[in-house]
């Protein structure tokens, strides 16, 4: 991988906006994938800030929550519609979630293949949790699954209860693209920032491939981009 490592958060907005302005400009339709989560904020409004026509760039999460109602503020789609789609000025038609409609049992097959129809990932956005998941893809994830159902680490939900009133509120569910489905984007890139990620992010970049540290499925990859503050890069060597 190549690792960039940036003094501000805003820094790593400017670099990873950057690549994605790169893509548009190639490829006004390019296909784009979504992290949600507080890492690529600076990536969107970066974006945002930037004049750049985004509106026929196709986009899909990485993961949603199940068991939400629809519309919770907290769920994946209201979370892209707020910080994403709108801010952008993306095409809300052109930006799925997993699970949307159907049932939760065949919606990892439907989102595989929306994916394939729209021609691929070109771009991956990745953030990291302290667990070493990207995606929800939690430790003991198969290198080769697709999208599907996942039970959250407690960890996971313990992270992620400050966007919920408490950690019951959580739910314990989600549906992640896999390993195998992240592997296929053309570019991966992986943003960190903070010490709680300086360990995951560590082995995701130089620790032995493993199941159990599933972002380093990086390093199986031949076109990644890390983009890290000081902090989260305290324990690369
Ligand atoms: C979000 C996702 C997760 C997050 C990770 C880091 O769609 O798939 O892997 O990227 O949990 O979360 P933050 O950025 O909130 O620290």
């Amino acid at each position: 991988a190549e690792v960039v490592i940036v003094d501000s958060k805003e820094a790593a907005g400017e670099v990873s906006a950057d690549l994605i302005e790169a893509l548009v400009r190639r490829t006004p339709d390019a296909v784009l994938g979504l992290a949600t989560g507080s890492t690529p904020l600076t990536t969107w409004s970066a974006l945002a800030a930037r004049a750049l026509d985004l509106s026929a760039v196709r986009g899909f999460a990485l993961d949603e929550y199940v068991g939400l109602p629809a519309g919770h503020p907290e769920s994946y789609r209201s979370v892209i519609t707020r910080e994403v789609v709108e801010p952008l000025g993306l095409t809300p038609s052109l930006v799925q979630v997993p699970a949307e409609s159907g049932p939760v049992e065949t919606a990892g097959a439907d989102y595989e293949r929306a994916i394939v129809a729209a021609g691929g990932v070109d771009l991956q956005i990745l953030g990291i949790g302290s667990t070493g998941h990207i995606g929800f893809n939690e430790p003991g994830s198969s290198f080769a699954s697709l999208t599907r159902v996942k039970t959250l680490t407690q960890q996971t939900r313990l992270d992620n209860a400050r966007f919920f009133d408490s950690t019951e509120l959580v739910p314990t569910h989600c549906v992640t693209q896999g390993l195998g489905t992240i592997q296929r984007a053309g570019h991966l890139v992986l943003i960190a920032f903070g010490e709680a990620k300086a360990a995951a992010l560590a082995g995701a970049v130089e620790g032995p491939v493993t199941a159990s540290l599933p972002g380093s499925a990086i390093q199986l990859h031949s076109t990644v981009t890390v983009i890290v503050d000081e902090a989260a890069a305290s324990e690369l060597k």
